[in-house]
């Protein structure tokens, strides 16, 4: 079998297994991960030995499991620093709340612990926990300090748990995982090398006077996810934000924008060099039609202000005008009848692909650190899970990438 069937060949995945009931399917992740051809080495927790027996993981992947900082092998070759630096990626599944805000906290008493605080490489986790714990303030306060430094988080899926509450908070299955760690490792591919892609990120916000505006709940947190990711994919990226509060990516144009109108002319003026144009920002629709120039005062008497609202340019569909025109790929933000609307904007704005995002559901679309979308073609349809934005990003980019090869 050659790399392009087992797309993980000469891969060295370290899997850190934490104590949580869904332990029980490393087994079958660790076979699954051996067929695409990765390496792997296991580190349990004293409670994941309590699921799974060290044997049967030691006789699947090959190699002595690890577990503790204090045997005298781990003392003799400094074991944690060791296995971190033999690893591409440290895959934590399952992942409970317990190791969730260990990594969030930098704590290090056990042997997995201090492997995420010693390695210096990317760290993926795929949560799996009650539904309640994963609701939880602390959990997702957790998750999103974890996130913000570049942890990836594969999951969690929703369904029946092992305790019978249904909801968020099953381990993602082995093939999903697999994929994911597919997926992980083509961001590294650099699929995307020298193509130039302009992408489009957060709000818009159109002023009624100096000191209000229209505006919507757009994050940033998808765009830049893609930016961020397309960058590491080998493209060149030119990013025109809204206003967010998110850092600058490295190695990225950025060109900061207010209104829907600036938007636009950034865009227009970004396509001297694009190849793909990826419109994630949330656009106004509508802005006032009036500026005030002074702040608008309250009126004695008048309980009802109404306020004029004018069309703004839509942006996608004027870069998808232009000839010849780059590869078109817009968002969709619905929060019913998904794709109806998405593959109406695909044939009205003459897009190439278009995500659609359901922005119905919590815990994904407008300002949260994940998202799940359905990608139309005119003819096919991908749907990419529910997952952290930076995996999502790296899926979306992937199938972009194959689609936008296909039609050069
Ligand atoms: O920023 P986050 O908090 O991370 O949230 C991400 C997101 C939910 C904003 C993102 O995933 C998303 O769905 N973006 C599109 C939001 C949107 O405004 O969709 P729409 O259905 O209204 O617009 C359809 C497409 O046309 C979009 O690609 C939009 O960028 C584009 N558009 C819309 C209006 C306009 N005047 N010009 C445009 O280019």
């Amino acid at each position: 079998m050659n790399k392009r069937q087992r797309p993980l060949l000469g891969k060295k995945i370290l899997l850190g297994i934490s104590g949580g009931i869904a332990a029980y399917k490393c087994a079958e992740l660790t076979r699954r991960l051996i067929e695409q051809g990765a390496e792997i080495r296991v580190v349990m927790t004293a409670c994941a030995k309590e699921f799974i027996t060290p044997l049967t993981m030691q006789t699947v992947s090959g190699h002595v499991i690890s577990d503790s900082l204090f045997t005298p092998q781990a003392a003799a070759s400094i074991e944690h620093i060791e296995l971190v630096k033999w690893a591409n990626l440290l895959l934590i599944a399952p992942a409970t709340a317990n190791i969730i805000a260990k990594l969030s906290n930098g704590i290090a008493d056990d042997l997995l612990s201090t492997l995420c605080l010693a390695t210096q490489g990317p760290i993926a986790i795929s949560p799996a926990m009650n539904v309640q714990m994963y609701q939880a303030a602390a959990t997702q306060n957790n998750l999103s300090i974890i996130a913000e430094r570049d942890v990836f988080i594969w999951g969690p899926a929703e369904g029946m748990q092992a305790c019978g509450d249904v909801g968020l908070g099953r381990m993602l299955e082995p093939d999903a995982l697999v994929d994911l760690c597919i997926n992980f490792f083509a961001s590294d591919a650099k699929i995307l090398s020298s193509v130039s892609i302009t992408i489009t990120a957060g709000p818009t916000q159109e002023a009624l006077d100096p000191v209000r505006y229209i505006s919507n709940h757009s994050s940033g947190k998808m765009g830049y996810a893609i930016a961020v990711c397309a960058q590491k994919m080998g493209a060149n990226i030119t990013l025109i934000s809204g206003p967010v509060n998110l850092s600058p990516p490295k190695n990225v144009k950025l060109i900061k924008v207010l209104s829907a109108k600036e938007m636009h002319c950034a865009s227009l003026a970004s396509l001297k060099e694009c190849d793909i144009f990826i419109a994630c920002a949330a656009v106004a629709d509508y802005k006032p039609a009036r500026f005030a120039s002074q702040k608008m005062k309250k009126q004695q008497g008048i309980d009802d202000l109404m306020i004029k609202l004018v069309k703004n340019p839509d942006i996608i569909a004027s870069i998808a005008s232009v000839e010849p025109p780059p590869f078109c790929v817009g968002f969709a933000a619905e929060t019913q009848d998904v794709k109806e609307h998405a593959l109406k904007k695909l044939k009205a704005k003459k897009l190439d692909l278009i995500a659609a995002n359901n922005v119905s559901i919590t815990d994904q679309g407008f300002n949260s650190d994940q998202n799940a979308l359905t990608v139309y073609s005119k003819s096919r349809q991908f749907d990419i899970p529910f997952a952290d934005k930076k995996e999502v990003a790296v899926q979306l980019l992937t199938i972009i990438s194959k689609h936008f090869t296909a039609k050069e």
